[in-house]
């Protein structure tokens, strides 16, 4: 019987170099799409795939993140005094189950900071959100992949085909099996140059993973970019767990970028009923 996932790390002590200044003292996860931030996007797929223990790994000036999912006391009795229901309700929805923090004293890499999150998951499985990759998807990715892990247990990333010349920006599957929406891998190799890249099945930023990472984690080996990747573990645990990739339905928009952040704004306000109508005509006038 492969264990429940009732654990989630959301990684956020990155340093958010492609979008300063906005990122110079704004924790980049708190950029708002529409009118919510990255990090509640994440915290709300995570939720309806099950998710109970919300484990935070921020680091220095990312505190916002923490404000964002306690009471705002003040602005609750103001809005609750006004009658204003939805904003009241909007504030309240915020917040997760139980919410952990631990702080990532340096940003030595991914896999560093899932490695910080250690002590509040070892044992059992947990996945890992990360929030810049927002993800629009019904039902959301993680869910998609909590009704395909139960079958696959081991590690379980989610993946999108990227074009050949991308390779070098992505982690990349080397495939055994395929069938057409789930894919067994027997390795994985960190930004690959094109003419060396195993497949063009890049892994976005959602897995599952089992506690078995956390030795190889523990290594502190730096990879790609000089960095402790998780890919890196990940590769490691292979021969010891199982180890696939699932093709998503969705579309994942890359928000630590400004091309990914704009085009996100504009699907995920396309979605929403009060506004489509009006985005559509502005558009026109760009087009
Ligand atoms: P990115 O690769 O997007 O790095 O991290 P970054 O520092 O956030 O942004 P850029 O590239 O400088 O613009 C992917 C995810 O991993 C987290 C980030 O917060 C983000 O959610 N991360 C990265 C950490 O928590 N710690 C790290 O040391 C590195």
């Amino acid at each position: 019987m492969v264990e429940p996932v009732r654990k989630a790390v959301f990684p956020v002590a990155g340093l958010g170099t492609r979008f300063l200044p906005a990122t110079k003292v704004l924790p980049k996860e708190m950029l708002a799409v529409v009118d919510k931030p990255l990090i509640q996007y994440a915290v709300e797929e995570a939720r309806e795939a099950g998710i109970e223990d919300f484990i935070f790994v921020t680091g220095r000036g990312k505190s916002l993140i923490e404000d964002h999912f306690d009471h705002a006391v003040e602005l609750e009795h103001v809005l609750k005094e006004r009658g204003k229901d939805e904003a009241l309700r909007s504030v309240l929805d915020c917040m997760p189950g139980r919410v952990f923090y631990t702080r990532q004293r340096q940003p030595l890499g991914l896999g560093h900071a899932v490695g910080c999150a250690r002590g509040f998951v070892d044992g059992g499985p947990f996945a890992v959100l990360l929030p810049d990759d927002l993800i629009l998807a019904e039902p959301g990715c993680l869910k998609q992949m909590m009704e395909v892990y139960r079958e696959t247990g081991g590690n379980l990333v989610a993946v999108e085909d990227v074009p050949r010349a991308h390779t070098m920006r992505y982690g990349i599957l080397d495939v055994v099996e395929d069938d057409g929406r789930l894919v067994r891998a027997r390795g994985l190799v960190e930004k690959p140059a094109p003419e060396d890249a195993p497949s063009t099945l890049s892994i976005i930023g959602r897995y599952i993973l089992g506690p078995e990472i956390f030795p190889h984690l523990d290594r502190h080996e730096l990879g790609a970019g000089n960095e402790i990747q998780l890919t890196d573990a990940m590769a490691r645990t292979i021969g010891e767990v199982p180890f696939h990739g699932l093709r998503f339905s969705g579309k994942r928009f890359d928000c630590g970028g400004k091309l990914g952040y704009l085009e996100a704004n504009i699907a995920f306000a396309l979605t929403r009923d009060e506004l489509a109508g009006d985005v559509r005509a502005m558009l026109k006038e760009y087009a």
